[in-house]
C-alpha cells in the first residue's frame, strides 16, 4: 500500500463489506443513513493521512462515535466485528509493513474510541 489509489481501494472494499454486514451494515444504513459520497472521500483522506502522511484529514471520530454510541449499540460485539472486516480486507488487498501497520493502527483506534465510548 503505497500510494491514494490503494488507500482508495481499501476504503471502497472495505465499505462494500461493512454495507452488506449483518451486524455493523445497519447502523451505517439504517442509524446514520450514510451518504456514502460524502463519507468515502473523507475515509479516504482519514486512511491516508495515517498511513501516507498526507494531512489531507480534519474531524473528529472521536466525537462522532460517542454520538452514534448514544442512538444503538457500539460495544466490543460492533467494535470485534469492524475490525475483524477491516482486517480481512487488507489481508484480500495487500501484505507487507504498511499492511501490518494500517491493522495495527485500527486496532489501537478502535480500542481507544470503545474506550471512550464506556467511560464518557
Ligand atoms: C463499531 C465500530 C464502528 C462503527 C459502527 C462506525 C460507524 C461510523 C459511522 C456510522 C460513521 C458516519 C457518521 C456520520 O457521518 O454520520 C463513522 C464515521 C467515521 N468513522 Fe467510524 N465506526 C466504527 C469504528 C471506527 C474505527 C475503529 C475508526 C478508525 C480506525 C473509524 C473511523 C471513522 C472516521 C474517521 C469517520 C469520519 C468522522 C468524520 O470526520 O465525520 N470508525 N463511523
Amino acid at each position: 500500500m503505497a500510494s491514494r489509489a490503494d488507500v482508495e481501494r481499501l476504503v471502497n472494499s472495505f465499505y462494500d463489506r461493512v454495507r452488506s454486514n449483518a451486524v455493523i451494515g445497519p447502523i451505517f444504513n439504517d442509524i446514520a443513513r450514510i451518504d456514502w459520497e460524502h463519507h468515502l472521500p473523507k475515509m479516504y483522506s482519514f486512511w491516508s493521512s495515517i498511513l501516507l502522511g498526507e494531512q489531507s484529514y480534519s474531524g473528529n471520530p472521536m466525537v462522532r462515535h460517542i454520538e452514534l454510541s448514544r442512538m444503538t449499540a457500539m460495544t466490543e460485539t460492533e467494535f470485534s466485528e469492524w475490525l475483524r472486516l477491516f482486517n480481512e480486507t487488507i489481508d484480500a488487498l495487500f501484505e507487507g509493513p504498511k499492511a501490518e501497520e494500517a491493522k495495527t493502527r485500527a486496532a489501537n483506534i478502535a480500542r481507544l474510541m470503545l474506550f471512550k465510548i464506556q467511560t464518557i
